[in-house]
């Protein structure tokens, strides 16, 4: 499976749901108490699995502008059923040419799962300043912050960890990447920009018996490593095989730390559209 087609987004997505911090959800649920509508932009949007993880909690009335360059996950997002007075627009676009592209027009959130990690601080900056420009709010699920425990240990596991979060700072489209850093560095950003910040851990609990997403998981960081090239082939193959027996045996467990952020602007800045007259359906 590569990095993100459709199997791997619907392999994890059971683990997204379950990992998603519920004390963020509740914020920004209650940020959007009694709107009449909400227009939702969603960042790097893949299958959909944000729109199917946040748009229950929320007002009846939804319109969502999913966007993503890879045509093929846009076209599956669009596809879903989806409930009665809920609307969706497939936007291709390339986040790091034409981010503002997407920002244009009525947005009373942003929203994105799994991308932080992929940015760079630049480009997050670049993000946060059109964010607080336009005084929306943002809810960024999922980043991944570099924390891993993996059971029973194995020696080699710290340096193909250590390989995992030196690649995970590379370059994936948008400049080197924040990797571990982005949660952080998004809290940060959007501290200094006067928003109020409600952030908490979203780790995958990964168990003995949840073989497939584990074999995939330590594939990919093997090959992670291979490319950053600290470790010998044989060692990485042999640290490889000894996990993989462990995961067959139903003896192996994985947590991987994420973070999630919900980013609100403060005071006067916050536009409440909940006591707004208008009921118009979403366009
Ligand atoms: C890890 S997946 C997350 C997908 C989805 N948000 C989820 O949580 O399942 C990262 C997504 O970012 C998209 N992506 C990566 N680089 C992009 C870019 N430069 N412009 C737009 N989308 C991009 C990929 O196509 C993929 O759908």
């Amino acid at each position: 499976m590569s990095g993100f087609s459709a199997d791997w987004l619907a392999l994890r997505e059971p683990y997204d749901v379950r990992a998603r911090n519920p004390k963020v959800l509740d914020a920004v649920a209650a940020s959007f108490k009694g709107y009449p509508s909400l227009r939702i932009v969603d960042l790097a949007c893949g299958t959909g699995s944000t729109l199917r993880a946040l748009g229950p909690r929320l007002t009846a009335l939804q319109n969502w502008r999913l966007a993503d360059n890879d045509l093929s996950l846009l076209a599956r997002a669009t596809a879903m059923i989806r409930p009665a007075g809920l609307t969706v627009e497939g936007v291709p676009l390339d986040l790091n040419r034409d981010l503002e592209a997407v920002l244009d027009g009525p947005v009373d959130l942003v929203a994105t799962s799994a991308l932080l990690d992929l940015v760079s601080g630049v480009w997050l900056e670049r993000l946060a300043v059109e964010i607080a420009a336009r005084a929306i709010p943002l809810y960024a699920a999922l980043s991944y912050d570099g924390r891993v425990e993996i059971g029973p240990a194995d020696p080699l596991d710290a340096v193909i960890i250590s390989a995992v979060n030196a690649h995970q700072r590379t370059n994936k489209g948008f400049g080197p990447a924040l990797g571990p850093a982005a949660g952080s560095a998004a809290i940060k950003q959007f501290e200094k920009l006067d928003y109020s910040v409600v952030h908490g851990a979203s780790d995958w609990v990964i168990g003995e018996g949840e073989h497939d997403i584990q074999m995939e998981i330590i594939s990919g960081w093997a090959s992670a490593a291979r490319e950053i090239g600290d470790l010998s082939l044989p060692d990485t193959a042999a640290w490889l095989t000894r996990r993989r027996d462990l995961v067959s045996n139903g003896r192996s467990s994985i947590r991987v730390g994420h973070v999630d952020v919900f980013a609100r602007p403060m005071g006067k800045r916050w536009v409440d559209r909940s006591q707004s007259n208008s009921t118009s359906s979403p366009s």
